[in-house]
C-alpha cells in the first residue's frame, strides 16, 4: 500500500480506501462484510468510508460489527460518516439537513452504530440550501473541540460554497473543512479537475474520492447489457442505472468498450487500470473502493502496481480511448 497525506493535514491515508455504498447492510451478506474489511485491512488499507444515510444506518452497523469482531486497533484505521440525507426513509425536518441539530443528533447516531468514540472524517454529505454555511461551520467546530470529529469537510459542494466555508470558518475562528469527497472517474472528471483547482492551492484541500468504476461501469461489466448479479440489476438502483449510464448511454458504452479494449491491448484488467488513472491525479487524497466480492476488491488493489507500472505513453492512449 502506498499513503498519502488528506491535503495539507498531518493525516496519512491508504492511497486506495474502502467504502460500504450500496453493499454492507444490503446486497452483501454480513460475513462477507467481514470478509472485505479483513482483506482491506490485510492489503493496508487504513480508511473506511460510510455515511448516516447507507442502508439507513446499516452500513455503518454492519462496519462497526466487524471492525470490532476483527479487532481492528482503533488507532490504526481511520472512520468516516457524513451527515445530511438522514437514516430514515421519510426523514422528517429535523432528521436531515446541516443544521446544529441535525450536525449534533447525525454524529452521535453515527458514533453508536460505528461503535467508535470519535469520527476520523466527518462530511457534509451535500450542500444545504436551508441552513447558512455558517451555522453549520460552528456545529463541526463544537464537535472538533467535543473531540468527537477530527476532522470535518464537504461532499459535492460547490467550490464557491466550501470557499464561503473557509470565510466562516476565518471569520469564527472556527476548524476549517480538511476534505471534499467527490465523484472521480474516467467519465467524469471536470470538477475534480477544474472546478476544485483554486482550492487545493488556496486552503491545502484533500480529495477522498468516490465510484472510481463509475459504479462497476469501467469493468466493462455492462459493456454487453446489465448482469442479473450486478449493483444496476438491482431495483432498488433503478435511478442509479438511469444516473450511471446517462442520457448518452450508448456514447458513455462506446468509451467504455474502447477503454476496455485498450486495457485488454495493455494486458491489465480495466477496473485496475481505471483506478490506476485516479491515483494519478496528486490531488487525489485517496481512491475509495467499492467491492461486493473479495475477488473484485483484490483485483482492484492491483492499481497500485499498474499505477507504477504504467507510463506517459500509455495514459496517453487511455487519454485517447476516452476522448
Ligand atoms: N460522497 C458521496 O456522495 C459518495 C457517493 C457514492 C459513493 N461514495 C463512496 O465511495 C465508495 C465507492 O463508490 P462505488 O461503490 O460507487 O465505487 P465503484 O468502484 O465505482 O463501484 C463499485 C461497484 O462496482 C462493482 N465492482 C467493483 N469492482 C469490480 C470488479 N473488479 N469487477 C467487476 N465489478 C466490480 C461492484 O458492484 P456489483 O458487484 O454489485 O456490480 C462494486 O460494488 C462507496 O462505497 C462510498 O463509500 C460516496
Amino acid at each position: 500500500m502506498q499513503y498519502r497525506r488528506l491535503g495539507s493535514s498531518g493525516l496519512q491515508l491508504s492511497a486506495l480506501s474502502f467504502g460500504a455504498w450500496a453493499t454492507f447492510g444490503g446486497r452483501v451478506a454480513r460475513g462477507d462484510a467481514r470478509n472485505l474489511v479483513a482483506a482491506a485491512w490485510d492489503h493496508g488499507i487504513n480508511f473506511f468510508d460510510n455515511a448516516e444515510t447507507y442502508a439507513n444506518g446499516a452500513a455503518e452497523q454492519v462496519m462497526g460489527d466487524v471492525i470490532a469482531d476483527l479487532r481492528l486497533p482503533r488507532d490504526g484505521f481511520v472512520v468516516s460518516s457524513k451527515v445530511f440525507f438522514g437514516a430514515v426513509d421519510k426523514p422528517r425536518p429535523t432528521q436531515k439537513g446541516l443544521s446544529r441539530k441535525h450536525v449534533h443528533d447525525a454524529c452521535h447516531a453515527a458514533l453508536k452504530r460505528l461503535r467508535v468514540d470519535y469520527l476520523d472524517l466527518y462530511y457534509c454529505h451535500r450542500p444545504d440550501p436551508d441552513t447558512p454555511v455558517a451555522e453549520t461551520v460552528a456545529a463541526m467546530d463544537v464537535l472538533v473541540r467535543q473531540g468527537k470529529v477530527l476532522y470535518w469537510g464537504t461532499s459535492e459542494w460547490p467550490a464557491e460554497r466550501i470557499r464561503e466555508a473557509h470565510e466562516a470558518a476565518r471569520a469564527g475562528g472556527f476548524q476549517a473543512p480538511t476534505m471534499e469527497q467527490p465523484q472521480y472517474n474516467l467519465l467524469h472528471r471536470e470538477r475534480v479537475e477544474s472546478e476544485y483547482a483554486s482550492l487545493y492551492a488556496d486552503f491545502g484541500m484533500g480529495t477522498t474520492t468516490w465510484s472510481p468504476l463509475a459504479s462497476g461501469l469501467l469493468t466493462g461489466k455492462y459493456n454487453e447489457g446489465v448482469p442479473a448479479d450486478s449493483r444496476l440489476a438491482s431495483e432498488d438502483y433503478a435511478w442509479l442505472q438511469r444516473d450511471v449510464l446517462g442520457d448518452d448511454a450508448s456514447r458513455r458504452l462506446v468509451r467504455t468498450r474502447a477503454f476496455t479494449a485498450l486495457a485488454a491491448t495493455l494486458g491489465v484488467s480495466p477496473a485496475a487500470l481505471a483506478i490506476a488513472w485516479c491515483l494519478r491525479n496528486p490531488h487525489v487524497s485517496s481512491v475509495i473502493l467499492g467491492a461486493s466480492r473479495v475477488a473484485q476488491l483484490l483485483q482492484n488493489l492491483e492499481a497500485l502496481e499498474v499505477a507504477a507500472r504504467m507510463g506517459d505513453a500509455e495514459w496517453a492512449r487511455v487519454e485517447a480511448a476516452m476522448a
